[in-house]
């Protein structure tokens, strides 16, 4: 599938959320591609990408008065965590557990987080006359 593709497939129809999809999805893909060397400055861009990313996520759910705020925010506190631990080997030249994890856990975990989670989470927007015109 191309990148456009898993993108629009992925869309939860809100865009300021949907923006920061494709600009994770675009360096996962990036990753994919990168050599050792390149591999580490990467990784940590998509890092500090996704702490934005998820603090945006986490200010829409307080200003909308999101229900599931605790349980959503938890999983992105959980992943941060997680991909803290990878940061760490990668930072000590253990590039291969880097791969393992944006190749298999990581883009797993996105989907499966995109299509529940940030999906509600957009929903909630609408119905709550947020999202933008
Ligand atoms: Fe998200
Ligand atoms: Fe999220």
């Amino acid at each position: 599938m191309s990148l456009t593709e898993t993108i629009r497939r992925l869309s939860i129809d809100y865009q300021p959320i949907d923006r920061d999809h494709a600009e994770f999805i675009n360096l996962l893909n990036q990753l994919d591609g990168a050599s050792n060397a390149d591999f580490p400055a990467l990784f940590q861009a998509l890092y500090l990408h996704t702490v934005e990313h998820f603090e945006q996520e986490n200010q829409l759910m307080q200003q909308s008065a999101f229900p599931a705020f605790s349980e959503h925010n938890g999983e992105h506190q959980r992943v941060l965590s997680e991909f803290k631990q990878f940061q760490s080997s990668v930072d000590k030249g253990m590039i291969a557990f880097g791969r393992g994890f944006i190749k298999q856990r990581l883009p797993a975990w996105f989907v499966l987080h995109v299509s529940t989670m940030d999906s509600a989470l957009a929903a909630h927007i609408k119905s709550a006359g947020l999202a933008p015109e």
